[in-house]
């Protein structure tokens, strides 16, 4: 099969690493891709949300199929127009990727179909959200724009000014765009949090191995919210109990529900759960593979990746044998100083091999360019430094040696990864 990918960060360059393993892929493009993924698939020029663009990069490629791994196209309905064209396609069509492109709309799925989450309300009147906020007064507080928002959209409010002030930025002065005409108000959790991604064909969910992401910039959790600065995989917080609570109470009733709604979700359903004293409930949706919980998950499939999502699209997903080794992966995100607000780009890398001259170490490219030989940085995450072991720390260990191997100026990384997960096994 000659499979086309869009996407060009370290979730993509996982994805088409796996994508190479299979004996049934014959030849892999991506589109843009970047510095890392040139190297084992050819890249193009095409923006991952230009549907038409990716749409005649396809019928030019002649592909048998194309995964669509990023959350903005899905939502704009990119999976629909390839195949009105007749392509096979990985991930969900518009009417599914709904789940993650409005929070309003997966907050309303899970009140109807009883699935645990936080309680909420919905406004699209700033003055009423801050009327309910000042009548409320219980801190912290969450407040959610209703569309994508590169993962930032989510304020966690101490006191009321800062909750009147999400309010005001998000629904007035727009600072996630046309995202924050609605907004939601929740509840705070509290708990671990687990990340668990799942195939799914509508009919039957499979559960992947889960994993932990670190969400702020800073080591201990602080700074800003990122993407994700680093994950490991298996999550300790994600017993066979909890996995067993999550698949009746969660996983199973939210596929159903999309299917009642007619909203049959075909693709990588990402479940962001947190692990409260009431038991596990739902942070957050994705409607695709998350990154960097990517670059730790699917290192530790022992299966084959072509075939499973050939199986999804079929609505076969029963029928396909596939597991998890037991061994544990660590993801370090290497970042442009700076990020997630303002950084250089276009910094000469050294150190640069796959293996960050490690043995069972890989490194994946999020933003990178190659050009003469060599590698410069071309975004905020960088590399997502990654190994394989026996124990959490052996690969742990691993990570940060190859990141040692590596430099740029400024280059930024948590020194804690899986500081947390360890503390759970002891
Ligand atoms: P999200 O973009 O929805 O994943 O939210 C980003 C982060 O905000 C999550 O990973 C949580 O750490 C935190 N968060 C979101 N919603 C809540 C909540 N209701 N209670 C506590 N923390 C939350
Ligand atoms: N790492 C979180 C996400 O992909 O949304």
């Amino acid at each position: 099969m000659k499979i086309l990918v869009v996407g060009g960060g370290g979730r993509e360059h996982a994805i088409i690493m796996k994508l190479a393993e299979s004996p049934k892929v014959e030849k892999l493009y991506c589109t843009p891709g970047n510095g890392g993924i040139s190297r084992y698939a050819e890249c193009f020029g095409v923006k991952a949300t230009d549907i038409d663009g990716v749409v005649a990069l396809a019928k030019q490629l002649a592909v048998d199929m194309v995964v669509v791994a990023p959350d903005d196209p899905l939502v704009l309905g990119m999976v629909d127009a390839l195949n009105a064209e007749g392509f096979m396609t990985f991930g969900p069509n518009k009417a599914a990727a709904i789940i993650e492109g409005s929070k309003v709309f997966s907050k309303e799925l899970m009140k109807k179909y009883n699935i645990p989450t936080a309680g909420y309300e919905v406004f699209d009147d700033p003055n009423k959200a801050i009327e309910y906020i000042k009548a409320q007064n219980s801190y912290p507080t969450v407040v959610k724009a209703d569309g994508l928002a590169l993962g930032k959209g989510v304020v966690i409010a101490q006191d009321e000014a800062e909750a009147v002030d999400a309010v005001k930025s998000i629904m007035e002065d727009k600072m996630f765009g046309e995202s924050g005409s609605r907004i939601v108000i929740e509840e705070f959790l509290t708990g671990p949090e687990v990340s668990v991604l799942s195939f799914t064909d509508g009919n039957v969910v499979i559960p992947m191995i889960s994993s932990m992401d670190h969400k702020r910039a800073y080591d201990n959790d602080e700074g800003l919210n990122t993407g994700g600065m680093g994950t490991v995989a298996p999550n300790p917080y994600y017993t066979e109990d909890v996995a067993k609570e999550c698949m009746e109470k969660i996983f199973l009733p939210t596929i159903n529900a999309m299917k009642a709604e007619n909203r049959t979700f075909k693709g990588c359903l990402y479940f962001g759960l947190m692990i409260t004293p009431k038991g596990p409930k739902v942070i957050e949706y994705n409607c695709r593979f998350g990154d960097p919980e990517t670059q730790v998950v699917l290192p530790l499939l022992d299966g084959d990746l072509c075939e499973i999502f050939e199986a999804i699209y079929n609505g076969k997903l029963a029928d396909v044998k596939f597991s998890w080794k037991k061994e544990f992966c660590t993801c370090v995100v290497m970042a442009s100083g700076g990020y997630p607000k303002k950084y250089p780009t276009g910094l000469e890398m050294s150190g640069m091999d796959d293996k960050g001259q490690v043995d069972g170490a890989f490194v994946y490219h999020a933003g990178t360019k190659y050009a003469d030989g060599k590698f410069y940085t071309a975004g905020g995450r960088v590399l997502g430094v990654t190994a394989t072991g026996a124990t959490l720390p052996e690969a742990l260990e691993k990570s940060y040696k190859a990141v040692d191997k590596i430099s740029f100026e400024n280059a930024h990384f948590r020194k804690d990864i899986g500081k947390r997960a360890m503390a759970a096994i002891k």
